[in-house]
């Protein structure tokens, strides 16, 4: 059942698949998990629970599922129509209807050789040809031969983009750190609050700075303020305008507006329009990781994402990493009303994947209508969140032990530690045993209460009753290829999930109407007099009102 977007869509809620699963839901909502993992099959529920892909693996053991939920819900995706929908994606159709594009971020990731089209033609030669370029300069600047205006050698690097131009390489270069190179420091400017500004250029030398200026499009209205605010301080800094070609690149699909801006058409390195901003890092848009980490590192991110890609396009459904994981999130939020999703890395270097996963998972998910314009009758994406453990477990935890709301929780460990000095076993062990007995927790449920407490009032407070969900990621170690392979296995996880839902994961409407609304509210802030009356609600007026007086007060 491949996009199209004419045809009326079929009820989900009517598939029968889908009525079945309610039934089954039903027959096992008063089970208790625990109940599952006692006597002699409790080995056997991890075997047929967990699996291995990429160099990951998932054990999803601890989730109130039975061999019979798994193929009820694998039987969902087939009526949905999944396999034709993700061989839609690969094979280059338009599956982003609203913008009649194709999603062909897995080409960006293939290895040589193997070719991707879309409706106007091969795409993979490009994608290799920009490779090529970004690994000259790269080299160039890591090895000191591209040098600033003055002849200093790049020292540091700013990335100035934001959403899937900032989220993305943001999170690789975070998590990655350890391999970036010592010399080189990379800082990332997306907000349109000048703090990041603030916060970042007074330590920085701008005669050995280089600015990487990331947008799909070139006219974001945060990207483009802080790139000319930065230029404004280079020429401060005495950089003259007729060398600044030194200190600024462009990544975009709009060259024109790039050399608008001032960028020589040599230093824009382009994409495809095919590539959405939140499945960008792959392609230039990641420049920053390559200058940071390297062309092999980068290498080695887009091969552990192939990986991913590989094992999602080939194994069987009930074996397959992003479509159970994608299923058992509908088992949730669509089963049990779970309303968001927990994810809790249990690394520090992961602290910036959860709000990556927000823009991939809801920006993408974050739909009510079908791809054929009808509403859907069905819940669609959860609310992502999460921070790492075991910060988490000292500030939100309770709830997810014993508050009212059913949270599904996805664990991340890594089983050797970045920083594997010997001082630092005794953390991570600490860490690696507190991840495991959270699962656990969440999974037995059990007492703190003393033999006295247990009947009373106290009992009850200190009562867990467990049952709830979790899955848990295991990684070797967080490196450049199993972080590809992470990342490539959310971004088809969601569209697992959209397949099911019937939406189009590939735009994203919803953040325009308040873009164009600001843009009227912008003049009205310099000079509130320019309101009028019924310009906007009666809120907003006085909103604007309050701010424009207090701003008009600053010299
Ligand atoms: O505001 C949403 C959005 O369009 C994202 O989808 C995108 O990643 C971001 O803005 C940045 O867009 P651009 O790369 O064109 O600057």
């Amino acid at each position: 059942m491949p996009y199209k977007p004419s045809a009326p869509s079929p009820r989900l809620d009517q598939l029968p698949a889908w009525r079945t699963l309610l039934t089954h839901r039903d027959a096992i909502a008063s089970q208790h998990m625990r109940d599952w993992f006692s006597g002699t099959g409790a080995h056997a529920r991890v075997e047929q629970f967990s699996l291995r892909a990429a160099g990951l693996y998932l054990d999803y053991s601890k989730n109130r599922i039975t061999e019979t939920t798994r193929t009820l819900l694998a039987q969902l995706a087939r009526e949905c129509g999944l396999p034709a929908k993700r061989d839609a994606m690969w094979a280059g159709d338009a599956v982003n209807v609203t913008e009649n594009r194709a999603a062909l971020h897995v080409a960006l990731r293939a290895p040589q050789g193997m070719t991707f089209h879309d409706a106007a033609g091969d795409v993979s030669h490009g994608v290799h040809d920009t490779l090529t370029r970004m690994r000259a300069f790269s080299e160039r600047v890591r090895d000191g031969r591209w040098v600033g205006a003055t002849g200093k050698r790049i020292r540091h690097l700013i990335n100035v983009g934001i959403g899937g131009s900032d989220l993305g390489p943001r999170m690789v270069c975070d998590a990655l750190a350890v391999y970036g190179r010592r010399d080189l420091s990379a800082h990332f400017i997306a907000n349109i609050d000048p703090t990041e500004l603030a916060r970042t250029l007074p330590s920085l030398d701008p005669e050995s700075t280089l600015v990487v200026v990331c947008s799909k499009t070139f006219t974001t209205l945060e990207t483009m303020t802080n790139a000319r605010t930065i230029r404004a301080w280079f020429i401060s800094h005495g950089i003259p305008e007729g060398e600044l070609g030194k200190h600024f690149v462009a990544v975009s699909t709009n060259a024109e507006e790039a050399m608008r801006f001032g960028i020589r058409r040599e230093n824009v390195f382009e994409f495809g329009e095919w590539v959405g901003g939140r499945y960008s890092l792959w392609s230039s848009i990641g420049l920053i990781i390559m200058l940071y980490l390297g062309a092999r590192h980068f290498d080695a991110l887009l091969a552990g994402a192939h990986a991913m890609d590989e094992h999602f396009r080939s194994a069987p459904l009930e074996s397959n990493m992003p479509v159970l994981l994608g299923l058992l999130g509908i088992w949730y939020r669509n089963f049990f009303d779970a309303q968001t999703l927990s994810i809790a890395p249990y690394t520090d270097a992961l602290q910036k994947l959860p709000p990556y996963l927000q823009q991939l998972d809801m920006e993408s998910n974050g739909k009510s209508v079908q791809i054929d314009g009808t509403p859907v009758a069905w819940q669609t994406a959860p609310i992502l969140w999460g921070e790492p453990g075991t910060n988490g477990q000292h500030a939100y935890f309770q709830m997810l032990h014993q508050g009212t709301t059913l949270v599904p929780v996805d664990f991340i460990a890594v089983l050797n530690p970045q920083y594997d000095a010997p001082a630092y076993l005794d953390h991570h062990r600490k860490l690696l045993a507190n991840c495991f007995a959270q699962s656990e927790a969440l999974l037995k449920g059990g007492s703190m209460a003393t033999a006295e407490q247990v009947a009373g009032p106290l009992g009850a407070q200190r009562r867990f009753d467990g049952n709830r969900p979790s899955n848990t990621l295991v990684i070797d170690q967080l490196s450049p290829e199993r972080l590809g392979a992470l990342i490539a296995l959310y971004e088809h996880k969601v569209f697992v999930q959209a397949a099911i839902w019937n939406i189009n994961p590939f735009d994203q409407w919803g953040v325009e109407l308040g873009k164009t609304l600001s843009r009227a509210i912008e003049p009205e802030l310099a000079d509130p007099d320019l309101l009028t009356p019924d310009a906007h609600d009666a809120s907003t007026t006085s909103l604007i009102r309050l701010a424009g007086n207090a701003l008009k007060a600053k010299p």
